[in-house]
């Protein structure tokens, strides 16, 4: 595999993602025939919402604060689809179920205005209810990439301030995303490095990013990038472990001379940076004894989450 075909979403092969049953609008079907249509307001204008979620041992791991994340996002842009977090996770369970999965799963659940009435922008045109689609997929996260760490860039396409489309924002078009990739891959890398407005470190196209220095584990202020629940959840061990976390401003020039520096999302938990603008990060290439330390409490606090989870909906049924 060329490098610049390496992404922090690459999953190991599966044959049975060619035969997935997804749950389209109140209905599981067939992948081939799941579809959605021309007038959907995604696919239009990318007017929608969308979360990542991971099936551990049954149980959609830190559900309640990606439902949070996404009621939130909704209600920011007038998208009402009269039903709450448990139906949500009805509408999840029930797919995981239809395709016999418990664990190694991926769950892109994607929200739009729903199909309109005539191919233009105006929202009121929107008149038949919200799209709701389902993919999951069976997913476990190329274990080489642990190993060999992401290439990184730094690009010229940046976050936004909120008053532009607010980067908290997991909206369907994710164009200025998708522009930061390709001009990573266009200088040879793997995913783009972005930058603020100011020109403080931020996040990459696809995940939160973080550095290590001296110890010390430095993200962005939060301000412009994804409010990711998985940054979240490495800012909150780091402070119960005995960690020092920061929230701050930093520039390339403290990313460069990091001792590690790794990536967060739902997909792959931690993912160590290899090299950013051709620079290889400390002396072991990313990962290091830091990086390594959060992943095994990410791991153990997944586990107890879940559990946790399992028990207190088996209390409610
Ligand atoms: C731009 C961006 N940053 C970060 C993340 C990671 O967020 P999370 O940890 O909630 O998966 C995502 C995933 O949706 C993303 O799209």
């Amino acid at each position: 595999m060329d490098s610049h075909e390496i992404s922090t979403h690459d999953a190991e092969a599966d044959a049975r993602n060619e035969s997935l049953l997804i749950y389209v609008n109140g209905e599981l079907v067939p992948k081939a025939e799941a579809k959605i249509s021309v007038y959907d307001s995604g696919f239009m204008l990318g007017d929608g919402m969308w979360e990542g979620l991971r099936l551990y041992d049954g149980e959609w791991a830190f559900f309640d604060e990606h439902m949070d994340r996404l009621f939130n996002s909704l209600k920011s842009i007038s998208i009402d689809i009269g039903m709450g977090p448990e139906d949500v996770r009805n509408i999840l369970d029930q797919t995981a179920a239809a395709n016999d999965m418990v664990s190694d799963a991926h769950c892109r659940l994607m929200i739009t205005r729903g199909r309109k009435a005539k191919p233009f922008q105006h929202p009121g045109l929107s008149r038949y209810g919200p799209t709701i689609v389902a993919i999951v997929e069976h997913s476990k996260p190329a274990e080489g990439l642990q190993s060999r760490g992401i290439q990184l860039a730094t690009v010229p396409q940046v976050r936004g301030l909120p008053t532009s489309q607010d980067p908290k924002f997991n909206s369907h078009s994710k164009l200025n995303c998708v522009i930061a990739c390709l001009q990573a891959e266009q200088a040879g890398a793997d995913e783009g490095l972005m930058l603020d407005p100011h020109g403080f470190v931020n996040t990459t196209n696809a995940c939160n990013f973080f550095i290590v220095r001296r110890d010390e584990v430095w993200t962005s202020t939060g301000d412009y990038c994804m409010n990711g629940v998985t940054r979240a959840k490495v800012i909150e061990l780091c402070r119960q472990n005995g960690i020092p976390v920061f929230e701050r401003n930093f520039s390339l020039y403290e990313a460069y001379g990091a001792d590690e520096a790794f990536l967060t999302g739902t997909f792959g938990a931690q993912t160590p940076v290899a090299s950013i603008d051709g620079k290889t990060i400390g002396a072991e290439g990313g990962a290091g004894p830091v990086t390594r330390r959060i992943r095994e409490l990410y791991k153990e606090l997944v586990t107890e989450t879940v559990a946790r989870q399992r028990s207190v909906r088996g209390q409610k049924t």
